[in-house]
């Protein structure tokens, strides 16, 4: 398959490598377009570059020649790899920053994202880095990690560019993953419901939403039209998926009945109150030196709704935090509730669950096979999700492009 490619060469010694890469990429068959860095000019021949892409090496946002092609490229790429991507390029994507060209074109693209960091030991595992790593992997961006051998400075390490190879093999597997995923529509529900008791209190829950985030972020990575229904948080939305807020247990209900038709594959991450008043005061209520007893109704079970709605081809996917990770009663729950999938994580645990960024979930099948997914951050699992719902259910907008017998395989990510 024949893809455009923006490679993207920053500031590393590593980037002399990359004519190499762009000599492999087109003898795959793709298009490939060099946008680099001013740093990057320094360490690779600009000529050799253009003679083995076809194509003029970008750099300058300010030359008129790219200030008006960079909303082409932008538009026009299939994927962005920054390969090698310095700690300094890294740490500028995380935040956002915008001050030429290679950096304008991440916050323009809308195509998935790889980045291969390329530095010395003490630059990658530095906490700067590996904050700004959690930050893009949040944000569906892939990592090809690098390698654990002899660096620039003479040293044996971790942070040696990832072998041409393996940077090869990564893009075709996000590549087809991505043939996979495109067209499939991603309905998820994430975060807390609130419960009005007056117009200034309410019942809520300790729901983060960064799990229903994770999978939103995960699913749009890969090409999916994702949209998020969402409970209060303050977390970022992350890019390329279309929100709707709530508060009510009864508002989530009567957007998931109306989106889930619309739907291939259903997340119900979002932890829905049971309860709610009978009657919420209309105004605040005043303390009275009195007893104040709250008459609680059951909400109806949202999960339970859709799996009675749901049609052929539907994927349905619940969540059970339980205390007791009794995996008959989980069976149950399943089936009972109607899902096509069971992700259950224990709530007992202080080092995982809600609020972390971790979480350790079991995944549970309707025949009874379950898969300990193991720990890992909430982005990492999410990708662990979509490759297991990848094996279970197929999309029939793939099945009719064509893609059914493709093998699994995802480039690795950033754990
Ligand atoms: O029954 P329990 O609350 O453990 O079930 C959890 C699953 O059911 C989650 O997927 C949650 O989003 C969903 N749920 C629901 N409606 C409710 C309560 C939970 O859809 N009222």
């Amino acid at each position: 398959m024949r893809r455009k490619i923006l490679l993207g060469i920053t500031g590393s010694i590593a980037a002399y490598k990359t004519l190499e890469l762009i000599r492999l990429l087109r003898q795959d068959g793709h298009d490939v377009q060099v946008v680099a860095t001013k740093s990057a000019l320094h360490f690779f021949p600009v000529l050799t570059a253009e003679v083995f892409s076809g194509h003029p090496v970008y750099s300058d946002l300010f030359d008129p020649a790219c200030s008006v092609r960079h909303i082409e490229l932008a538009r026009d790429a299939d994927v962005l790899l920054i390969a090698p991507v310095s700690a300094d390029f890294l740490s500028k994507m995380a935040l956002g920053l915008a001050d030429d060209l290679l950096s304008t074109l991440c916050l323009t693209v809308t195509c998935p994202v790889l980045v291969a960091p390329a530095m010395e030991e003490n630059m990658y595992v530095h906490p700067a880095i590996q904050k700004h790593r959690k930050t893009l992997a949040a944000r569906g961006i892939y990592e090809i990690p690098p390698e654990t051998g002899p660096l620039a400075s003479g040293k044996e390490g971790l942070g040696r560019f990832a072998s041409l190879e393996t940077i090869r093999h990564s893009l075709k597997t996000k590549l087809m993953q991505n043939e996979r995923w495109s067209g499939v529509r991603v309905l998820v529900s994430a975060g807390p419901t609130y419960e009005p008791i007056d117009p200034v209190r309410f019942i809520g829950n300790r729901s983060s939403g960064k799990m229903g985030y994770a999978l939103a972020a995960a699913s749009a990575a890969r090409g999916a039209q994702v949209t998020l229904i969402s409970g209060p948080t303050s977390l970022p939305l992350p890019p390329g998926v279309e929100v709707l807020r709530i508060e009510t247990a009864e508002d989530l209900g009567i957007s998931m009945d109306r989106l889930f038709p619309e739907h291939d594959i259903c997340f119900m991450a979002a932890a829905v109150s049971d309860y709610r008043l009978d009657r919420p005061h209309s105004s605040k209520k005043k303390k009275d030196g009195n007893t104040w007893t709250l008459s609680l109704v059951e909400n109806p079970d949202i999960l339970s709704g859709l799996s009675r709605q749901k049609s052929p081809g539907q994927f349905l996917v619940g969540f059970a935090a339980e205390s007791d990770m009794n995996p008959e009663k989980l069976l149950e729950k399943l089936r009972k509730k109607g899902a096509d999938m069971l992700l259950a994580n224990d709530i007992s645990r202080p080092d995982i669950g809600f609020s972390s960024d971790e979480n350790e979930i079991t995944l549970f099948h309707p025949d009874g096979t379950s898969l300990p997914l193991g720990k890992h951050s909430k982005i990492v699992l999410s990708n662990k999700i979509l490759d297991e719902i990848e094996k279970v259910w197929r999309c029939p907008a793939a099945s009719s492009n064509g893609n059914k017998d493709q093998p699994n395989g995802n480039a690795p990510l950033s754990d």
